[in-house]
């Protein structure tokens, strides 16, 4: 059978553990895909550090990489906005499909890139972008498109949750859990984007376009981080019977004789400890979607870090793989609604 070549952008957290499996599991990825996924190389900033892989593999030049004849699926872990959108459009543009955890570049250019993929007719994956292992984007995009979704609930952000986790448990402050959250490899290279609520507002933002069929982008996130938390803030919700998380939240406000609209938001909450997103601890995360006629639906797992982030990247991967053995490519994007959002203060 003729290989399917995967190009990988980025080696850290998540690109190390990708590697990992696509070498680890050749036998079954082969089984999985009906071809086999050969690695044809790993684009990183700085090719002198010894990471015990073969010289072959390694690149700086990421572009010449992404344009290589046998590369079909490109897997940018890079992070940042900039270069990896240059990649991830020369990719798609060169007819290659592109799995991708790059939250923050989806929540500002989705609409970009899913037109660069329909133009081509490849696949735009990104199940790993929001939630780490836990499947939350083809429950969105496949299995609830029949449905219509009100809201969008949960806790998306593994580090805040870890720090939130500790303060309430051991009334730590948030400082010192910080440092353990990065050490467990939770944290974004600039932890800033996780405690000021950047990366929850991202996610929200991803979540809040597939749910509702909509462009939604960071910046229509209202926003507020953890930083200000205090350990008498928890004192404060335990004597009320409740904890304190970040949650995103996402719903579709209806318009008495108008069409809806959309509030995205991410803020620090007092949680009942009754509530199921109450016990949600450690860098665990959970969403928990309100549909019409599905009812609660509640997703729970590893939302951080490399093993289970590079998990649903390897899903992805095999799908894509798939559909290029099978001569196709995934479901489409549902054509658009394109509600517009409401402002915080009509909430
Ligand atoms: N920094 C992110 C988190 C990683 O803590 O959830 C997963 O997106």
């Amino acid at each position: 059978d003729q290989p399917v070549g995967v190009a990988v952008l980025g080696y850290g957290n998540v690109g190390s553990e990708v590697v990992r499996i696509l070498q680890e599991q050749v036998d079954d990825l082969q089984q999985r895909v009906g071809a086999p996924l050969a690695l044809r190389g790993i684009a990183v900033r700085d090719a002198s550090r010894d990471r015990g892989l073969d010289p072959d593999l390694v690149t700086t030049d990421a572009r010449a990489l992404v344009e290589r004849d046998d590369v079909d699926i490109v897997v940018e872990l890079i992070g940042g906005i900039e270069l990896p959108r240059e990649l991830v459009l020369a990719a798609l543009s060169s007819g290659k499909s592109v799995v991708t955890a790059n939250k923050a570049l989806l929540s500002e250019h989705t609409g970009e890139l899913a037109e660069a993929a329909e133009a081509r007719n490849v696949d735009l994956y990104f199940e790993a972008a929001v939630a780490g292992a836990i499947p939350v984007i083809r429950p969105l995009t496949q299995s609830l498109a029949g449905d219509r979704v009100h809201r969008v609930a949960g806790i998306v952000n593994g580090t805040t949750n870890f720090i939130l986790s500790a303060m309430s448990e051991t009334g730590a402050d948030y400082g010192e859990t910080l440092a353990e959250a990065g050490n467990r490899g939770y944290a974004e290279a600039d932890p800033t984007a996780d405690v000021e609520g950047f990366d929850a507002a991202a996610k929200a933002a991803i979540l809040a376009s597939i749910a509702f069929h909509s462009r939604v982008s960071a910046s229509d996130v209202h926003r507020e981080g953890i930083s200000a938390i205090t350990p008498q803030d928890f004192e404060s919700a335990h004597a009320l019977g409740c904890t304190i998380k970040l949650l995103s939240i996402c719903e579709r406000v209806p318009s008495p004789g108008g069409r809806d609209r959309i509030s995205a938001r991410v803020y620090p909450a007092l949680v009942p400890d009754s509530h199921p997103l109450a016990t949600v601890g450690g860098a665990f995360n959970a969403v928990v979607v309100e549909a019409e006629n599905a009812g609660r639906l509640m997703f729970y797992g590893q939302g951080a870090g490399g093993a289970p982030t590079a998990s649903a990247v390897m899903g992805d991967v095999v799908m894509a793989a798939r559909n290029k053995v099978n001569g196709g490519r995934g479901p489409r994007e549902s054509k658009y609604a394109n509600l517009e959002i409401a402002p915080i203060g009509d909430i």
